[in-house]
């Protein structure tokens, strides 16, 4: 993959910038154009984010990806993932990230490397939750994240984008789905995969995750202040990628008019 251009403010920037309080971001006017999407597993929050950028012609910011980066660095390394202290350090000390932009989606790299397909692996996807739960952790990255929306016009795709990254966006969506739906999809990009698993199975298995999330102490899901929800049950991917930029312009030309 060729960078195309590359996002000055990032080049060889580390984790070790500590990030602003939250209360001076809030301020930013230019957090006025960033669409934040959040929402449960499985409801199509990074395939809708992608289609609503690529229409506005926004960045693409898929956050998850920073999580995946790390967890990926880690088994790479030789680090306990389930060691809060080394994680902690090795994120602050031997992370050497890089952004650029291509295609309009912020890309990963890691010490000099790109990254794409890695952080979609079978062992990084199940690891990643145990990395994303330290709150330092969580710290370091949300403020690369809010760095990546202050330039304005972007799509942040992540499940805590609403409540934490960025509360102060110009439009929080939080995109759902009835658990019966989530798996239908789920179990058709399966198979379209020649994976065979069975529908009830995926259906139990999300059933649990969304208890879980909602109970858990850490980051549990809920709708933002301000947050919108929008049920995709019954809607296309485009129908859904439509619905969010009419609430965005709408409400645009709401604020302008105040
Ligand atoms: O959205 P995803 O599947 O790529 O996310 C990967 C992991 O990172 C998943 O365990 C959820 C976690 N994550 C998070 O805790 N906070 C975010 N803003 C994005 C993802």
């Amino acid at each position: 993959m060729i960078p195309t251009d590359w996002i000055p403010a990032f080049a060889g920037m580390t984790t070790k910038k500590t990030s602003r309080p939250l209360s001076r971001l809030n301020d930013q006017k230019s957090f006025a154009t960033v669409i934040a999407i959040d929402g449960p597993a499985g409801a199509g929050k990074s395939t809708v984010a992608r289609l609503v950028a690529k229409r506005l012609g926004y960045l693409f910011v898929n956050t998850g990806d920073m999580y995946r980066a790390l967890t990926w660095k880690a088994l790479q390394d030789k680090v306990k993932i389930n060691s809060r202290d080394q994680i902690v350090k090795f994120l602050k000390n031997n992370m050497k990230w890089q952004f650029h932009v291509h295609d309009k989606s912020l890309k990963i790299s890691l010490n000099g490397r790109d990254l794409g397909r890695e952080l979609r692996s079978e062992k990084v996807s199940r690891l990643t939750p145990a990395a994303a739960q330290y709150p330092e952790v969580r710290r370091l990255l949300r403020s690369l994240q809010r760095q990546a929306a202050a330039g304005g016009r972007a799509v942040l795709e992540g499940r805590d984008t609403t409540t934490h990254v960025v509360p102060a966006a110009g439009l929080k969506v939080y995109l759902d789905a009835a658990v019966e739906e989530r798996a239908k999809r789920r179990y058709y990009q399966l198979l379209s995969e020649n994976k065979r698993v069975k529908l009830s199975s995926i259906r139990e298995a999300i059933r649990i995750r969304d208890l879980q999330e909602r109970k858990r102490k850490i980051m549990p899901s809920y709708l933002a202040p301000g947050a919108i929800r929008v049920d995709t049950t019954n809607l296309t991917l485009h129908e859904t990628a439509d619905k969010i930029i009419r609430l965005y312009e709408a409400g645009r030309r709401r604020k302008k008019t105040v």
